[in-house]
């Protein structure tokens, strides 16, 4: 299958040959590669989070776009960016630097292009980070990380280990079942598009949630 084992080149050659870059929706600030009717994305054997939008990422970049000192002038990682959508804001509205993570090679390449085609510089990694102790940023934005159980209770583990290093993690999502909710402080709730969602449809209620540090006992 396509989608297995592509490198960094393949997944880039594959998006810029079959998606088309377009204003997100209700995002226009912001141009994405997108799938349409012939983007054959079937081909690619795994699940594309790359090519979709999804409302956590929309709140968190919304909550950038219209808040700008929210990211400015910040180390910024965008953790499970697929996309790029998040750092990518973050960049726009003037973050000191800008690292987007996905551990699938195709949500790194749709982040670059991405970033690309809006003018924006940042790093991709395509490691799992959250093997790694906290890294050397000011401040986490995760969009959508919390769509399975076992990724929910990673992301859970080692958003505790970067809050306790005094990094400040901001959660983007919709409200998704394995939500840490007794972790999370609301902060704003935009009207987004969430993935699958067609234009006709009313708009979904994106949310951004500050992770809060674990309080130690004693
Ligand atoms: C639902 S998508 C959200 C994409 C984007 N943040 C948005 O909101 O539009 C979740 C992404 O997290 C990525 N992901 C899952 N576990 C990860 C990990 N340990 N490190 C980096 N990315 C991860 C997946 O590959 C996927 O691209």
């Amino acid at each position: 299958m396509l989608g297995v084992n592509r490198t960094l080149p393949e997944a880039t050659a594959f998006i810029r040959e079959n998606l088309r870059p377009a204003p997100a929706p209700l995002l226009p600030e912001i141009t994405l590669f997108q799938a349409h009717s012939g983007s054959g994305l079937s081909r690619l054997g795994s699940i594309p989070y790359w090519a979709y939008l999804w409302a956590g990422g929309a709140a968190l970049a919304r909550h950038f776009l219209q808040n700008h000192e929210v990211a400015r002038g910040l180390r910024v990682l965008d953790l499970g960016a697929g996309s790029g959508v998040v750092g990518i804001a973050a960049a726009k509205v003037g973050a000191e630097c800008v690292i987007c993570a996905d551990t699938d090679p195709f949500g790194a390449a749709a982040s670059a292009l991405n970033a690309e085609v809006n003018s924006v510089g940042i790093k991709v990694l395509g490691e799992d980070v959250t093997c790694e102790p906290p890294p050397e940023v000011d401040l986490i934005a995760a969009g959508d990380v919390f769509y399975a159980a076992d990724v929910a209770a990673r992301m859970t583990r080692w958003f505790d280990h970067c809050t306790s290093a005094g990094i400040t993690v901001l959660v983007g999502d919709p409200g998704r079942k394995h939500l840490p909710r007794h972790r999370l402080r609301l902060l704003a709730e935009y009207p987004v598009r969430d993935f699958g969602e067609g234009a006709g449809k009313p708009a979904s209620t994106g949310k951004v949630f500050a992770f809060a540090p674990r309080i130690r006992a004693g």
